[in-house]
């Protein structure tokens, strides 16, 4: 097994590679948006996998200013030569094949939706990683799901049943990803227009991956 970024990162290797290879449409730029940039590490290797596909990707990734594992010089080490922009402001973001564009701004993730939606963008895959707190992940999805289309994949990490109450610098109030899917109807999936592709509920740093299937 590859080992060159951390733990959390090798131990879903394979799961990210399968919802690329199902998320990717050849033929198309495929788009890929993860929130919660930090070190650039889950980047790296997602736009490692993904130069092996054969597919056409773009990276948007968002996190916050004085984030708590957003690291810029990591960042530029681990996704240096496939950074087209670490922009201050989503104005700035930009879409191009083989690149990755990096919002740090106070709205994280939500500016940068709020710029794909101007600029009329879907995302092919999501990577839901920042505040792991209950609300903070059951309010990205629902800022996500709007920006997916039919053959979407959202991946959310840290989701499995030992990592609930974990800390999380935000609020304090815990990590709660796994109770944001049973709220979002996600867990058990009933949530109109979605699928349940995996679930690690007992692995520490789950991960659980949906499909919009319409
Ligand atoms: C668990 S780390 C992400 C790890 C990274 N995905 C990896 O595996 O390499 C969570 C990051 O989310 C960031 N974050 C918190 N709230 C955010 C938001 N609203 N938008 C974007 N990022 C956010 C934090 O600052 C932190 O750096």
């Amino acid at each position: 097994m590859n080992q060159r970024f951390s733990f959390y990162v090798e131990q879903h290797r394979k799961l990210i590679a399968d919802a690329i290879k199902l998320a990717g449409k050849p033929g198309k730029l495929n788009l890929y948006l993860e929130i919660g940039a930090a070190r650039g590490e889950s980047l790296a290797a997602a736009m490692e996998i993904m130069a092996e596909t054969g597919c056409d990707w773009a990276v948007l990734a968002a996190d916050i200013p004085g984030g708590w594992e957003y690291n810029a010089d990591a960042l530029r080490q681990n996704i240096g030569k496939q950074l087209g922009i670490l922009a201050g402001t989503p104005e700035l973001l930009m879409v191009e094949s083989g690149k990755a564009s990096v919002c740090i701004s106070e709205g994280g993730g939500k500016d940068v939706i709020a710029w794909m939606k101007a600029q009329g963008l879907f995302a092919a895959l999501v990577f839901i990683d920042g505040c792991h707190e209950q609300e903070c992940a059951k309010s990205d999805f629902e800022a996500v799901e709007p920006v997916t289309l039919a053959g979407s994949v959202v991946m959310f990490h840290d989701s499995g049943e030992c990592d609930e109450g974990g800390l999380q610098p935000h609020l304090h109030k815990g990590c709660g990803v796994r109770s944001a899917l049973h709220s979002l109807d996600l867990l058990p999936c009933t949530r109109m227009g979605w699928m349940l592709l995996t679930d690690t509920p007992k692995t520490q740093a789950g991960m659980t991956i949906f499909r919009r299937v319409e």
